[in-house]
């Protein structure tokens, strides 16, 4: 498909954490979309956010990888904005945006009475601080119509006790979603948060790997299996395409019917 075709034809898009899992697929959905720029941000996996890049340039939109670790908070930010700035204008001539997602994220799971200061700061960097401070550098150059699509987690539903301060930053950027949404209204954005169940990525990959853990995952959704980063994808590319243009401020269900 050329650039000039599909919904998401000369968008310009930024999604975090694109080089591996959900966001690897958002941004192929994207591409596969006809969007023209997409940046791919990674925090130190450069090879697996360069075949990403490789993949979008080969369903014909433009990318570049951006390298930005984010629990350094406010300067990895500043460092990954700059790097989008410098990689937009090279690209695509004039420095805008149609769609953000915010999805790059850390979940350690560490027992509350365990938690460090230092691990807390670092969860809390990732999953709002960063996406946060994105949002308000990429504001002034988000152009009508666009899309704001915040990561968060089915844990905002479910009780998470193994993972305590990863649902509490998901239910920050859950709140921070509801308070912009009408910030954003006035320019026909939308603001939306996407709440993933257990899904094959990286981030699961050492627990799934035991069957029984697996089988226990699988058995809390409706579909009785885990959900692929695809399927979250999907949802995403919706919510970020212009059929959704009547949805804002919500957060949607994407476990697969976990815990209904
Ligand atoms: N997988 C699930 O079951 C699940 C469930 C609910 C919600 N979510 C949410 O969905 C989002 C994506 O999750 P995923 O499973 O696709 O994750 P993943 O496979 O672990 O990939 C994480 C992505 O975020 C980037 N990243 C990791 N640590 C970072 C840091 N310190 N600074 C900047 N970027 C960093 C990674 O870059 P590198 O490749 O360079 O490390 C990678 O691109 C997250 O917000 C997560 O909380 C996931």
């Amino acid at each position: 498909m050329s650039t000039s075709e599909g919904k998401f034809s000369g968008k310009v898009a930024l999604v975090t954490g694109a080089s591996r899992g959900i966001g690897a697929e958002i941004a192929k959905k994207l591409a596969a979309g006809g969007a023209e720029f997409i940046g791919v941000h990674y925090a130190s996996n450069r090879d697996a956010a360069l075949k990403v890049v490789e993949e979008i340039k080969a369903l014909g939109s433009k990318a570049v990888a951006l390298g930005a670790e984010l629990t350094t908070g406010i300067s990895g930010v500043k460092k990954l904005w700059a790097a989008f700035e410098d990689a937009v204008r090279s690209e695509v001539g004039s420095v805008h945006l149609d769609i953000l997602i915010n999805n790059a994220g850390i979940a350690p799971a560490i027992p509350f009475e365990e938690t460090s200061i230092e691990a807390f700061e670092d969860v809390i960097n990732v999953n709002l601080k960063a996406p946060y401070f994105i949002t308000q550098a990429a504001s002034p150059f988000i152009r009508n119509g666009g899309r704001i699509v915040n990561i968060s987690t089915g844990f905002t539903r479910i009780a998470g006790p193994m993972n305590t301060i990863y649902s509490a930053s998901k239910g920050a950027i859950e709140t921070l979603t509801l308070a912009l949404a009408p910030l954003f209204a006035p320019k026909d954005i939308t603001v939306n948060a996407i709440r993933p169940g257990v899904t094959d990525t990286d981030m699961n990959k050492a627990w799934l790997a035991d069957p029984e853990a697996r089988a226990g995952a699988a058995s809390m959704s409706a579909f009785g299996r885990v959900g692929t980063a695809e399927e979250v994808a999907d949802v995403v590319a919706f919510v970020a395409s212009e059929e959704a243009r009547w949805i804002t401020g919500q957060f949607i269900d994407a476990t697969g019917g976990t815990r209904l």
